[in-house]
């Protein structure tokens, strides 16, 4: 995609053996790149959010391990990186599938071949992720045409926190559809939920779909449901950090509150997947999945842009308050109308997933 019509993706390779993302901790204010060195830059860049994202947490990792056997490609540096990047981030399973391919690809491998191999494969991985968006837009966009058909009026799109081109390499997941409709001149808006605490969506989402000229309206988080009943909504699409072997759908906290609104309007929500967004080895998400719990400042300050040009951090809420940071939640498979992936829409159960993807990996 283009920041400032200039073409980015927002990771790649430099000509001297490292790696560059865009910095989206300091989005939308200042477009900065960052330079990662070696695999611990690469996990810190996952840890403290610079990178963030499902699919994009996982290319990261890939050349996170690339970085590493550049360094020492013995067996026991391929471990250790493994088993730190693994760990950066526990909730998007993107992270584990790719850091397990990368282990298996390398660990037969002689030390001496590990490094070349290992950047090949993070950049299979990463072409992989933009292959596979684009096919989501395209099978998106059959949806969104069908609802202007009927409509024959502007489609407008609620979206939650950023599943857009800066959370993949490429295109994104849930964006992926839009930007797709809106090539294909198809009228269309978005409403974008801020996504507190970190306002991914007022951040980062609003920021792409203003460089790519798509028409939204940033909303505060609760006003989905009011939006829905006043008939002011026509779909809802958004992300996925992992999805269930029966459909259950783990992402940002609030995307729960969004389905069951939409459940009870009547409105389509839709969850952009790619495959390797789903685990597996999990059936049920509620009891199963690791929620990532991070820290209570995430909700006791904000950070923004003052009138004086300055970016500064204030606490919002009383100095003895606590409070509770719990980053994702699991939405039932019942309340998901599809999953569109790179294969096309499924349906959010079972016998559908098993189908599509289970018995095709085996
Ligand atoms: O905490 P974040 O910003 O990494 O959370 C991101 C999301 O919840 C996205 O919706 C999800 O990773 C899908 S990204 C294509």
């Amino acid at each position: 995609m283009k920041v400032n019509s200039t073409p980015y993706r927002t990771i790649w390779e430099t000509s001297d053996g490292a790696v560059e993302i865009i910095d989206q901790t300091r989005l939308p204010h200042e477009f900065l790149t960052l330079r990662l060195e070696n695999m611990r830059d690469a996990e810190r860049a996952i840890r403290e959010m610079r990178v963030r994202g499902a699919p994009l947490i996982g290319v990261t990792a890939a050349y996170g391990v690339a970085l590493s056997m550049s360094h020492h490609a013995s067996d026991a540096a391929l471990k250790a990186s493994c088993d730190l990047l693994v760990k950066a981030r526990p909730t998007a399973v993107n992270l584990r599938w790719a850091v397990e391919r990368m282990r298996s690809l390398l660990s037969p491998l002689p030390e001496g071949e590990r490094a070349a191999v290992a950047w090949n494969e993070a950049s299979c991985i990463a072409d992989e992720d933009v292959e596979f968006n684009e096919s989501i837009g395209r099978h998106g966009l059959e949806i969104i045409k069908g609802i202007h058909r009927r409509k024959n009026a502007t489609v407008n799109i609620l979206t939650h926190c950023n599943a857009g081109w800066l959370a993949t390499v490429d295109w994104g997941t849930a964006l992926a559809p839009v930007y797709a409709a809106f090539d294909a001149c198809i009228p269309l808006h978005v409403w974008v939920d801020e996504t507190r605490p970190r306002n991914q969506g007022a951040s980062l989402t609003a920021w792409e779909l203003s460089q790519h000229g798509v028409p939204h309206t940033v909303i505060v988080d609760n006003a989905g449901g009011h939006l829905m009943q006043q008939a002011l909504v026509d779909m809802v699409i958004v992300g996925a950090d992992r999805v269930t072997t029966k459909g259950d759908v783990c992402n940002k906290i609030g995307t729960y509150l969004k389905a069951l609104a939409a459940a009870d309007n009547g409105v389509p929500f839709y969850v952009a997947m790619p495959s390797p967004t789903l685990d597996v080895n999990l059936q049920d998400g509620v009891a199963e999945i690791t929620i990532e719990e991070r820290s209570q400042d995430e909700v006791s300050y904000m950070t923004g842009l003052c009138d004086d040009g300055q970016i500064r951090r204030m606490r919002i809420t009383p100095l003895g308050s606590s409070a509770l940071n719990h980053a994702f939640d699991v939405t039932p498979a019942r309340l998901v109308t599809g999953l569109i992936t790179e294969l096309g829409l499924v349906d959010a159960d079972a016998r559908a997933i098993r189908e599509h993807f289970i018995l095709e990996r085996k």
